[in-house]
């Protein structure tokens, strides 16, 4: 199939796109680099042993939008392309909407011009909201906590009321629970700018040197070793998905609607397994000094991932050891990221 990505230089998108060619598929990436370097694509041509098309257009712009997609002509659309940061959401939420929401609708628009109705777009758990009942299945009750988790749940509203306009649209709602690790080859990874936010790329900045030490977010939670527990995934398990939802929603056979399945292991690792398991991948010790919770954390978050294995074939496969293996081969590699390796 001929496949537009949009955000598919960044971090999941460009592992995203690596399976996508090995797939047999045509791709062409939308990304604004602005959360993104041309370089990752550039690996992702070095890996696959085809060059990837980049068009640069900010998914903000409408009129650059439909031009891109009666360009390309996709078959389908993998929608990558948002803003991710929560603290940051809080600070610029219309910066945030206008991206996330209105982006989405900006492409819902332009795809339903050149008469392409199939989509699989990035959610996130980030729309069980402050939920407290493991595993959350798809029918957990959604919510939000912050700016960024309603864009979440708005463009999911979004989808679902397009898809049950116009029984010709097909659209995935993968719902990424926390996505580390990299590609084997350790030529691609998560290159976050500035400090990072979440905890597996602070933990690999701190064994390579560029930060001191591990500030943990309260060890007083209701988990068995007081520190959150969250539901890791593998990014090349997480790209595998993408693969399979599109397999379940394209071609004639494909279902049609909007559908939401969960993308997470099952399995719940807390932070400090986490950073034990950094420091057996990589031989390094990381230190760690513990401070008081983080503004809207909850003690523990997992996936039921049994609607994907049942009905997209689809389990994660790669544990925990192996997440930090892979994200030690890339940040060892190329210790400033993109940038200067
Ligand atoms: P990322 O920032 O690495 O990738 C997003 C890409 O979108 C970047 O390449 C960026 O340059 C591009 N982009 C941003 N704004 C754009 C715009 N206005 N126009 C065009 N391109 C734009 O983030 P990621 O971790 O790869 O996340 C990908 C998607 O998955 C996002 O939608 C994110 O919300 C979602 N998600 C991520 C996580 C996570 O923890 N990483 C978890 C759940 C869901
Ligand atoms: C994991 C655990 C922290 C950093 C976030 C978003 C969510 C989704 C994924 C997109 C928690 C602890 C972290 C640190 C720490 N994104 N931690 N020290 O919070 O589960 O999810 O990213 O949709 O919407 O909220 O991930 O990696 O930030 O934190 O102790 O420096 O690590 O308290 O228990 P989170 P995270």
């Amino acid at each position: 199939m001929q496949i537009l990505v949009t955000g598919g230089a960044g971090y999941i998108g460009s592992h995203t796109v690596v399976e996508l060619l090995a797939q047999g598929h045509e791709v062409v990436v939308l990304d604004d680099l602005s959360n993104a370097s041309a370089e990752a694509l550039r690996r992702v041509g070095e890996i696959a042993g085809r060059e990837v098309e980049l068009l640069e257009v900010d998914v903000t712009d409408e009129a650059a939008v439909l031009a891109a997609l009666e360009g390309a002509r996709p078959e389908a659309v993998v929608h990558f392309a948002a803003l991710k940061a929560v603290g940051e959401s809080v600070e610029q939420p219309e910066r945030y909407y206008r991206t996330n929401v209105g982006g989405t609708l900006n492409l819902v628009r332009a795809m339903d011009a050149v008469g392409c109705r199939t989509l699989v777009f990035s959610s996130s758990a980030t729309v069980y909201g402050a939920a407290t009942q493991m595993p959350l299945t798809e029918d957990s009750p959604l919510g939000a906590t912050n700016p960024y988790g309603w864009t979440k749940f708005m463009t999911e509203q979004v989808l679902r009321d397009v898809a049950a306009s116009d029984e010709r649209w097909s659209v995935a709602l993968l719902r990424y629970f926390n996505p580390v690790g990299a590609h084997p080859s350790g030529r691609i990874g998560e290159d976050p700018r500035g400090v990072p936010n979440n905890l597996v790329p602070f933990i690999a900045q701190v064994a390579v040197g560029r930060r001191e030490q591990l500030t943990v977010f309260g060890d007083d939670f209701d988990t068995p070793d007081g520190t959150g527990v969250r539901d890791y995934i593998h990014v090349v398990d997480l790209a595998e998905g993408h693969v399979a939802a599109l397999a379940k929603i394209s071609g004639p056979d494909g279902v049609r609607g909007a559908h939401a399945w969960n993308l997470g292991t099952g399995t719940g690792s807390s932070v400090r397994q986490v950073v034990a398991a950094f420091e057996r991948a990589s031989g390094r010790e990381v230190p760690v000094r513990v401070a008081p919770r983080r503004a809207g954390d909850v003690a523990t978050s997992y996936a039921d991932p049994a609607r994907a294995r049942d009905e997209l074939g689809w389990t994660a496969r790669r544990g925990l050891d192996e997440m930090c293996e892979d994200t030690w081969r890339w940040q060892s590699g190329n210790p400033q990221g993109y940038a200067t390796s």
